[in-house]
């Protein structure tokens, strides 16, 4: 099976609830609305309360399940916020059957001797530390999931880090180090999938900023993503664990083995 050619059946996601980070333009976005139309509970996470709420109501009018606002600035560290949000997970849903790492900010592309310090700590904390920090938060109740999916959206430059992507690069290769000990690790003791997904040249404001003179029109629509992301997130699907998807739907394990 393709996944790129996954083709969810109507209300499939019904009762099963989604968290996604940075819901609130771009990929994020059209991944909830896409979600919420197959019945998904979807938990939208942003740090814009105002395109938070827009997108809730854009959902409750369309008459899909009602989604979960949560207010939350990854680029803060804020344990006490992220137990709140972990006690209210589970007072409100008692699970999470996916998690969706989607927000990043894109940062300086200089050569690294100009980079500003300030700002790789903002894009670490960010696409980074704030990730994995929700990961732990969160991973119990995806542990009550039947079939729960921890997606991490990373890059080209993820995997192959490239000249002057600076702390961008360096904190996709980072999220991806920690996908691969995770998948390593919930393999044995948890029905959890971890799966990494490059989602390549996506029109949205993010790939505008890093490609300024490029036509908008010439690069996908980020709805051309939903089919991998619903083929990962199904419980019935029968995806690999453990793979790192391209956005036609090539994939390869996470865990490279070397005998060193
Ligand atoms: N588009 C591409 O061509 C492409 C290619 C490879 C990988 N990716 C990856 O795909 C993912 C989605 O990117 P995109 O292109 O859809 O970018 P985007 O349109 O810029 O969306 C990024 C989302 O992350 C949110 N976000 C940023 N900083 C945040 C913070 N501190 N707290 C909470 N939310 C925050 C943004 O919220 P605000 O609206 O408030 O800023 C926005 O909702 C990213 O992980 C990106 O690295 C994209």
């Amino acid at each position: 099976m393709n996944p790129v050619k996954f083709n969810a059946e109507p209300n499939s996601f019904a009762g099963r609830v989604i968290l996604i980070t940075g819901a609130t333009s771009g990929i994020g976005r059209s991944l909830a609305l896409g979600l919420a139309q197959l019945g998904a509970t979807v938990l939208l996470l942003g740090r814009d309360v105002a395109a938070l709420e827009a997108l809730f109501d854009k959902i409750k009018d369309s008459h899909h399940p009602e989604p979960g606002i949560v207010p939350f600035d990854l680029s803060q560290d804020d344990p006490e916020r992220l137990s709140t949000l972990k006690q209210v997970i589970t007072e409100r849903y008692g699970v999470l059957d996916g998690l969706i790492h989607n927000a990043a900010i894109l940062g300086d592309r200089v050569p690294f001797e100009h980079y500003n310090m300030t700002t790789w700590a903002q894009v670490f904390r960010t696409n980074f530390e704030s990730p994995v920090a929700l990961t732990q938060a969160l991973l119990p109740l995806l542990q009550q999931s039947s079939g729960g999916a921890l997606i991490f959206t990373s890059s080209s430059v993820g995997y192959s880090p490239k000249a002057y992507w600076g702390a961008y690069a360096a904190s996709k290769y980072a999220l991806e180090g920690v996908a691969s000990l995770l998948s390593e690790e919930l393999e044995n003791t948890s029905d959890i999938r971890v799966s990494v997904v490059n989602p390549g040249a996506t029109r949205t404001k993010m790939r505008q900023a890093a490609y300024p003179s490029e036509d908008p029109a010439s690069v996908k629509p980020p709805e051309d993503l939903l089919a991998l992301f619903t083929y990962l997130l199904s419980a019935t699907s029968g995806a690999p664990r453990g793979h790192r998807f391209q956005s036609n739907g090539n994939h390869q394990p996470l865990v490279r083995r070397t005998n060193d």
